[in-house]
């Protein structure tokens, strides 16, 4: 059986520890946690004693080698805020494990770089846990693709929306700091770019960026006249408002682990101090001559996506509402704007059709649950090749990290190829 550890402990950590301790306990092993706040070790520690469950070390972060020594994991799980992926990553695989990380796998290209070169020298094995490729209606677009079903893709047209609540999120917490997270062109448009390079089998080239903070922070005037810097003090009659201390998780994760380190989980969205965009698009080109234009907006009234692939013989196109609600009213948009996703074949000279939708279960459409199968279980062929390592990795990040380049110089081209040096195979 293998031994794992995981290195941050707050909320996405959670579907590991679930599935090493629960679904997963007869294949894997949870040797050890590691993070910077000891409340929210003991969190999931204690759920271990609670039910009756052998206990799990802890171990605060300066003790990371310590951790590795004694507990001799064979992986090791990477969940910390995105800027400190690599540091756990290289460590880890210097001390002779390999390891797991959460996307995006880095934030920035000499951090990428770091990765890179560490594989290179430890021989070592990195995984990126790249979900959103496992839930099945993207996995059927990919074998729409795969079959060459329209032909060559020439373009692809790409918008993704982030509602008012979801959206608003990356605004309260570290993300809110491009050096936290790369900004949203990293840390959320990496699962897109993946797709994107995994769907069409290519990668990118040359990326022109543009983006703006046009909603939230402190400068566009969308938020009460009057606020404070986090809504656990604040007065303002404020429909952004998240009340840390009403969610017994977020309560016991963040609001009681707040004198550990200080990490505040409810900051203003409104307030100062935002580095990251709100609205942001691109224009790609890839290796294969295929060129895509790609928007995000997250301050959108629904959650979802919308991609037409345009082929030689075709066009395909997947439509995603993943969420209806409405801030304000907090009331579904019913018959109007369906919750549900559609793919659409219009093959040319032929009769359009639509294709049945696979539904997935659990997290982030069915893809949390056949991700963690993969990475835990023993290994089955997959001909749609979802498991994605360390190249996928750096090549999902290299659009976003390349996008921020081309915004911050007012939207030159910046070619891919001038951030790293990327292994062929
Ligand atoms: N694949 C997905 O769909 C998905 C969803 C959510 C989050 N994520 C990713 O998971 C990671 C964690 O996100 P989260 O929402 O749980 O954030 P979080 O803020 O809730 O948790 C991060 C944890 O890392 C710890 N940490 C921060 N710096 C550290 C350091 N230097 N050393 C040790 N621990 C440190 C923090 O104390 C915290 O407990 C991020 O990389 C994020 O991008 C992925």
């Amino acid at each position: 059986m293998k031994r794992y550890v995981i290195v941050g402990t707050g909320g996405r950590s959670e579907m590991y520890f679930k599935a090493l301790t629960d679904t997963h306990a007869d294949v894997g092993q949870l040797v050890g946690l590691c993070d910077l706040s000891q409340t929210r070790m003991n969190y999931y520690a204690s759920k271990l004693t609670a039910a009756g469950k052998p206990a799990v070390p802890t171990f605060p972060a300066d003790r990371f080698d310590e951790m590795i020594r004694t507990t001799k994991p064979d992986k090791v799980i990477v969940t910390t805020r995105d800027c400190f992926h690599d540091f756990y990553i290289i460590r880890a695989m210097q001390l002779g494990c390999d390891a797991i990380t959460e996307k995006p796998m880095t934030t920035d290209e000499v951090k990428c770089q770091g990765i890179l070169d560490a594989i290179a020298k430890t021989g070592r094995k990195l995984t990126v846990t790249f979900n959103y490729r496992y839930s099945p209606k993207r996995a059927k677009v990919k074998e729409l693709l795969q079959a060459g079903t329209i032909g060559q893709i020439k373009s692809v047209d790409f918008e993704w929306l982030l509602d008012i609540r979801h959206g608003a999120d990356y605004f309260r917490r570290w993300h809110r700091d491009k050096a936290n997270s790369g900004g949203l062109m990293v840390h959320k448009a990496t699962h897109h770019f993946d797709l994107v390079n995994w769907w069409i089998a290519s990668s990118p080239q040359r990326v022109y960026a543009t983006g703006s903070l046009g909603f939230y922070g402190d400068k566009a005037g969308q938020g009460p006249a009057s606020h404070s810097d986090r809504c656990h003090t604040c007065k303002a009659d404020c429909k952004f408002r998240l009340d840390l201390a009403a969610n017994a998780s977020l309560k016991a994760l963040y609001l009681d682990a707040e004198p550990d380190n200080g990490y505040i989980r409810d900051q203003c969205v409104f307030g100062a101090g935002i580095t990251i965009e709100d609205t942001m698009s691109l224009s790609v080109r890839y290796d294969s001559g295929a060129m895509m234009s790609y928007s995000l907006n997250a301050f959108m009234p629904y959650e979802g996506y919308r991609i037409a692939f345009n082929g030689t013989t075709g066009r395909i196109e997947l439509i995603d509402v993943e969420s209806t609600y409405i801030s304000g009213t907090g009331e579904p948009q019913g018959e109007t704007l369906k919750k549900g996703s559609r793919i659409l074949v219009c093959p040319h000279r032929q009769t359009a059709y639509d294709l049945d939708v696979p539904l997935g279960v659990g997290g982030h459409g069915g893809g949390d649950t056949k991700l963690l199968d993969d990475l835990f279980r023993d290994p089955v062929a997959d001909p749609l090749g979802r498991a994605a390592n360390h190249i996928d990795g750096a090549r999902s990040i290299l659009t976003g990290i390349a996008a921020n380049r081309s915004i911050a110089r007012g939207g030159e081209p910046v070619d891919v190829a001038s951030l790293v040096r990327l292994p062929t195979a």
